[in-house]
């Protein structure tokens, strides 16, 4: 568990000292207090990843030059630190070269209103849903991921300034390497996603919908040949035309695309279906048990569901949930709380 948490000019907090429970953590509070804010350092500190924005400098709290990140999971001390030219971190005291190390201490289940967009936003969320899952759980995957990165970005650079062939193909072998990869591990991915996915989405929503993930590959099969393939729509769009950056994964509720027919309801049902058998997968992989963090999704639900989904989570498992009020709550248990308020924090009773 992630025993405490300090925050050092991260969003609105100038500095905040956080000494978390097991099991259940509510923050509550208005809006723009700094709830989220929290959940969202406790990613940045133990994923090195911000689930709600693509670069660390929106962390950072205004005018300041960056930001400081601390605490401990179980006995491992972490640490973190950013500014605009710098990403540094620390385990045990000790600078990390590498994020390996660092990044198999703790694991993660990030749940928001946000996840709305793996239902009805750009395959970019589905691919991140999928890379948040790799990470954890596939050994090397993050490596590949970032190689693959590298190379589709050079290359494109090259295409995009017409060069010539030979210097463009001298990013092929990384990127065929490190994609054959990110394909394999994403297949089997959603081919293990697809049980729990079906389960979760009984448990949230009732036994008359069903639910169906499919994994749509953004390259045929052989990808060193799609890529010779693709030559001439390559020197057309200035791009690299196929490739797992092309990935996406079709959802269907009972036989439909439910980006199209989903109701607002059924969307949300699916988007937490999803995280659940993400999180389903997480437990089942060897390694330590993830923390969950919980952003803003009891609000939206009415109590029934809100206590069904508390219900379905790991009773053992720490949980980090933010909430505008708690008078929902039927089993309190033993549930620590804290009220946000203003950039600051206080225990509070629940
Ligand atoms: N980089 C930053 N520096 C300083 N303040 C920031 C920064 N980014 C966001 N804020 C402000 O921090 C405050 C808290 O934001 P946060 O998203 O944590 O609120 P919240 O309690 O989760 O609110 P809500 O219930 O509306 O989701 C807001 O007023 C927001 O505008
Ligand atoms: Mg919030």
């Amino acid at each position: 568990m992630l025993r405490d948490l300090r925050l050092r000019d991260f969003r609105c907090f100038e500095s905040l000292d956080l000494t978390l429970r097991p099991g259940l953590n509510f923050f509550i509070g208005a809006n723009a207090q700094g709830k989220t804010s929290i959940l969202e350092a406790a990613c940045v500190l133990l994923r090195l990843h911000s689930p709600r924005a693509s670069s660390l400098a929106e962390s950072v709290r205004f005018d300041q030059v960056g930001f400081g990140l601390d605490g401990h999971w179980d006995e491992r001390h972490l640490h973190m630190k950013f500014t605009h030219a710098l990403k540094a971190f620390a385990l045990d005291s000790k600078p990390q070269s590498r994020s390996a190390d660092y990044l198999a201490v703790a694991r993660v289940v990030w749940i928001s209103n946000y996840d709305l967009e793996l239902v009805r936003g750009s395959g970019t969320h589905r691919r991140r849903y999928l890379d948040f899952l790799g990470a954890q759980t596939v050994p090397n995957y993050l490596r590949h991921l970032r190689a693959y990165d590298r190379a589709l970005r050079s290359r494109n650079a090259l295409l995009k300034e017409a060069r010539p062939r030979q210097e463009i193909a001298a990013f092929d072998s990384s990127l065929i390497d490190s994609g054959s990869i990110l394909l394999q591990s994403r297949t089997a991915m959603c081919r293990d996603l697809q049980p729990l996915v079906t389960a979760s989405c009984h448990r949230i929503a009732g036994g008359s919908e069903s639910l169906e993930i499919k994994y749509q590959a953004g390259v045929a099969d052989d990808f060193a040949r799609a890529l010779e393939a693709s030559r001439a729509e390559e020197d057309r769009r200035r791009v690299t035309v196929v490739g797992p950056h092309r990935d996406d994964i079709t959802i269907c509720l009972n036989g439909r695309d439910a980006s199209q027919f989903a109701s607002e309801g059924q969307q949300r049902s699916i988007a937490l279906a999803l995280k659940l058998a993400q999180a389903g997968r997480i437990e089942a992989s060897p390694g330590v048990a993830p923390i969950y963090l919980i952003d803003d999704v009891f609000g939206e639900l009415d109590s029934v569901r809100r206590n069904n989904l508390l219900g379905a989570l790991p009773a053992t498992a720490q949980k980090l949930v933010t909430v505008t009020a708690l008078d929902w709550l039927e089993v309190a248990g033993t549930a620590s709380s804290f009220e946000v308020s203003g950039g600051t924090v206080r225990a509070a009773r629940v």
